[in-house]
């Protein structure tokens, strides 16, 4: 993004103050100030909504115009939370993107559709730490043998943003008591809730032009840790780590309410300065006034 436009006429230092002919003179730099900050407002604003358009594969082309099973993963799959973040078909199941003829061929490293029993390695594949933590926990220990994977839970197609609406009594009561399961749900519905609280506080921050990127790295990597801990499935640890995500948050939420507070001095700073230029523009009116008057009463 290219801010700063030679052609740009911001003459802020070298506009011609002399003393003749201010009547129209005085007034273009200013107009020409204006027509800057509009441009660059619309900068900002046309920088800020140019996401990009993703490219469609072979897979999605032709599946797309495939019926039944092999057509409906697309429609699921454009809503999801991978077609947002650049994961496509291939992402998953392999195979060359780019090429109709040899697309699901296993030599360009197509993997088919895995078995119930090999899913946790197939997204754990990306999904490292959360694959971890399932397979070292109760639902991890009985994969094979009744326990739920990764699907189960999320989906394969239609996957969406983690939250612990995923824990519901419809769900998780369909192979035991829903008892531990609402022990665990409300032990992370605090912390989710402030971790949403601090996102909109960045969001806000970001669209008048702050830089909030690194707070926002933090603030991902910190959301993603608590929302894989629900994996290992025990109440007492999601317990007791909970506590210590709390503290990370209470200190990202610290450095936003500093921000905050600057900007507000700033506003009052910025009205005091607008008010002056107002007073000085009264005072330079008045005096071009008299000017005038003096040479046409001389
Ligand atoms: C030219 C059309 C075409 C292209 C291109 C294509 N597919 Fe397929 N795909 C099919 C058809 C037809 C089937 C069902 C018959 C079969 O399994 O071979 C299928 C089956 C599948 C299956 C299910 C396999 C199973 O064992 O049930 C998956 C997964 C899949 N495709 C993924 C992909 C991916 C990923 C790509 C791109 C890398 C891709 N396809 C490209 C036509 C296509
Ligand atoms: C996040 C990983 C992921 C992505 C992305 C993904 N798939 Fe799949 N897909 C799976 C898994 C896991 C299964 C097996 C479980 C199931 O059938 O739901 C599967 C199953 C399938 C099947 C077999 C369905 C059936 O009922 O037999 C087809 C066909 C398929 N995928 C095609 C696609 C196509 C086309 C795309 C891109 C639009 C795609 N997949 C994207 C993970 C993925
Ligand atoms: C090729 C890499 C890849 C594979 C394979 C993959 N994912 Fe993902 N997944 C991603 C990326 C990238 C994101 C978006 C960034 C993020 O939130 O971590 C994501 C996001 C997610 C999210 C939302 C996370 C959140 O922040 O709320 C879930 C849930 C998820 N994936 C589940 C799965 C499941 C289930 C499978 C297997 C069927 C799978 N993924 C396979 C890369 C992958
Ligand atoms: C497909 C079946 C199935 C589903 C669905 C399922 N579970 Fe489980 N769950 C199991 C099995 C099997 C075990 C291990 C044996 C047991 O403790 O009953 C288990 C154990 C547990 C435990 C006890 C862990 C321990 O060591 O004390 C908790 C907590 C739990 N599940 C929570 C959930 C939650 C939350 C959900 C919904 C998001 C859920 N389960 C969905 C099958 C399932
Ligand atoms: C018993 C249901 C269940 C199973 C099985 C399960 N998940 Fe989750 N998953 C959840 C719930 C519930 C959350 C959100 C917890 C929260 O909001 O704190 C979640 C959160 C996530 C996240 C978001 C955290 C992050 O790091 O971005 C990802 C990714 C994810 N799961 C992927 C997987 C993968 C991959 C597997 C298989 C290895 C899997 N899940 C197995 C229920 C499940």
């Amino acid at each position: 993004m290219g801010f700063a436009s030679p052609n740009h006429p911001i003459p802020l230092l070298t506009s011609p103050l002399k003393g003749e002919e201010i009547d129209s003179g005085g007034l273009v730099p200013i107009r020409n100030i204006a027509v800057g900050l509009l441009l660059l407002i619309f900068i900002l604003i046309s920088g800020i909504s140019g996401a990009s358009a993703q490219e469609e594969s072979v897979c999605i082309k032709c599946h797309g115009a495939q019926t039944g099973r092999l057509a409906a993963p697309v429609g699921e799959w454009r809503n999801s939370v991978h077609a947002a973040s650049g994961i496509s078909c291939h992402g998953c199941h392999g195979g060359d993107p780019s090429d109709m003829a040899m697309a699901m061929s296993p030599e360009r490293g197509f993997l088919g559709v895995p078995r119930d029993e090999a899913i946790p390695g197939f997204c754990g594949r990306c999904h490292v730490g959360v694959k971890d933590d399932y397979l070292a926990s109760a639902h991890g220990r009985a994969l094979g043998r009744g326990g739920p994977h990764c699907v189960t839970c999320h989906g394969s197609h239609a996957v969406r943003t983690a939250t612990p609406e995923l824990i519901n009594s419809r769900d998780c009561s369909r192979c035991h008591e829903y008892g531990r399961a609402e022990e665990i749900k409300s032990a992370v519905i605090d912390t989710d809730q402030r971790i949403t609280g601090i996102e909109q506080s960045l969001a806000a921050l970001h669209r008048i032009g702050i830089t909030t990127r690194e707070m926002e790295g933090e603030l991902f990597a910190l959301r993603n840790d608590f929302h894989r801990l629900f994996h290992s499935v025990e109440v007492e640890k999601v317990r007791s780590r909970t506590a210590g995500f709390q503290a990370d948050l209470a200190k990202i939420r610290g450095r936003i309410a500093a921000i905050e507070a600057e900007l507000n001095r700033r506003k009052l700073w910025g009205g005091a300065v607008v008010a002056l230029l107002v007073a000085g523009g009264i005072l330079a009116w008045l005096l071009h006034r008299s000017y005038i008057d003096d040479k046409k009463a001389g």
